[in-house]
């Protein structure tokens, strides 16, 4: 069904692989017109509770397809940008957590794929930057606006302006990734991480996701009010009465996993 991404899922955890190594997983259209079809899937399929992203070969992902890209006029540049865009923020409001497993190169659209995820794993081998400048381009799959959402606007600029691309300990000292891991031990580090989320309410988890992501773009007395909405809705689920009734009764819960409904 997909020829550029490969797809599994190993219980409730679903792993989305860009596929397309001998471009270092360039994002054409193709790529991007499968990772949106890809998303919609995890969408409609309630038993994956966590997803992990990431490349086949030595890159995560290098970038927007450069060929691709050389012939757009302004409108089709504009239409091009909207399009990533649109795909990373539906990956970003997903209502399950997604981890990127940064195996190599992450530069331009491909540190903006990592960035619209939850959480970012580096291997020792990761690369990151936004080397667009030197195209003659700025970044356009909202690297302008998660960069310095998340690593502060001073770094955010530096990295940016120069277009110099960091390595996995830089990255982390940065804030941009969680965690650095052998190169062997990514997969497994993601699996035991999703792991760990996929244990405990699917629902609350998705709630947590959307408080933090929804509330920062608020000012905080409306962000205080939404997670008082948002933790006044996690009453309404089985879950709640199962994990308090759990701990009240001295048992582990046994929650019956439940995708939380829009
Ligand atoms: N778009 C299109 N093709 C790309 C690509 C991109 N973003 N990144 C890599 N490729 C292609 C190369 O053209 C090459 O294909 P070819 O063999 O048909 O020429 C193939 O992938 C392998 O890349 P190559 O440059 O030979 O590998 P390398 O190990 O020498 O260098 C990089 C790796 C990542 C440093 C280098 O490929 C690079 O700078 N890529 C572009 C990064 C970038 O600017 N991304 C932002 C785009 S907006």
């Amino acid at each position: 069904m997909y020829t550029l991404i490969k797809w599994e899922k190993e219980g409730p955890i679903g792993i989305l692989t860009i596929n397309s190594p001998d471009t270092l997983n360039a994002l054409n259209s193709q790529v991007l017109k499968e990772l949106d079809a890809c998303i919609d899937d995890v969408l409609k399929d309630e038993s994956i509770g966590a997803l992990i992203l990431t490349g086949e070969g030595k890159a995560f992902v290098a970038g927007a397809d450069i060929k691709e890209m050389l012939p757009l006029d302004a409108k089709e540049g504009e239409e091009w940008g909207a399009n990533g865009s649109r795909i990373f923020r539906k990956i970003e409001t997903l209502p399950i957590p997604v981890i990127a497993a940064v195996n190599g190169f992450a530069l331009g659209g491909g540190n903006e794929l990592a960035m619209a995820c939850d959480i970012r794993l580096a291997s020792e081998r990761a690369k990151f930057g936004q080397p667009e400048v030197g195209l003659g381009i700025t970044p356009g799959f909202a690297g302008t606006q998660r960069l310095p959402r998340l690593i502060g606007p001073a770094a955010a600029k530096e990295l940016i302006y120069t277009g110099k691309i960091i390595g996995a300990q830089e990255a982390k000292e940065l804030g941009l990734v969680s965690r650095v891991v052998a190169p062997e031990e990514l997969m497994d580090a993601a699996k035991e991480l999703a792991g760990a989320i996929v244990k405990n309410s699917w629902n609350a988890v998705a709630l947590s996701k959307k408080a933090i992501n929804d509330g920062l773009q608020l000012e905080i007395e409306d962000a205080l009010a939404l997670e008082a909405k948002i933790f006044g809705e996690c009453f309404l689920s089985p879950e709640q009465k199962e994990g308090m009734g759990a701990f009240v009764e001295k048992r582990p819960a046994q929650f019956n996993h439940t995708r939380r409904k829009e």
